[in-house]
């Protein structure tokens, strides 16, 4: 009898545990789900963001600001090709999936360029709109590099890291930018 009672125990705690298992596997799956889901979206905002900076350049007075914004460009191509190695790694197909808000903040560039008058204050208006830009992504990269170390995929969160990196670095650039020119200039045009 006891030794029934012992083997009903043991047998219950087992399939508590497989339950257990089961569930952890369910939430894995559902947050590579996320991550995937994640990835297609940033790599659809990126090649939205390769094809509209350089209008911003073109639509851009001061020197430094184009040279900041062209140096993004040249990074944001990595971004891409970083992008494809992380498919490549969870080996799925390298595809976006149209990431609605990026659309609009590209968006709010154009009828910052479309309205604004040439100069200071349209480049102040540029960077205010491209640093929008730049936040999306730090958001993105931040949580899509987390989840990557949460599924313990280090080579994946390794190049998620780097470009996080770059996206905060030309916000920083960014900023000085404004910081020490354009602002002042565009207050100036405005007194
Ligand atoms: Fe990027
Ligand atoms: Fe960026």
């Amino acid at each position: 009898m006891e030794n029934s009672k012992t083997t009903s125990q043991k047998s219950t705690s087992g399939s508590d545990k497989s339950n257990f298992s089961k569930k952890a596997s369910m939430k894995s799956s559902q947050l590579m789900e996320l991550f995937e889901h994640g990835l297609k979206d940033i790599y659809w905002a990126e090649n939205a963001t390769l094809k509209a900076i350089p209008k911003m350049v073109e639509k851009s007075t001061s020197d430094d600001l184009k040279d900041a914004l062209t140096a993004h460009l040249e990074e944001t191509k990595g971004h891409i090709s970083r992008l494809d190695k992380v498919f490549g790694l969870i080996k799925i197909k390298a595809q976006g999936e149209k990431c609605v808000a990026m659309e609009g903040l590209i968006k709010e560039t154009h009828d910052i360029t479309e309205t604004c008058e040439e100069g200071s204050m349209r480049d102040a208006g540029i960077i205010a709109a491209v640093q929008k830009m730049e936040h999306y992504e730090i958001a993105t990269y931040g949580t899509l590099r987390q989840f990557a170390e949460t599924m313990d995929m280090t080579e994946v969160e390794a190049l998620l890291a780097t470009t996080l990196q770059e996206e905060k670095e030309a916000d920083l650039k960014l900023s000085d930018v404004a910081m020490d020119a354009i602002n002042v200039d565009a207050a100036e045009e405005a007194a």
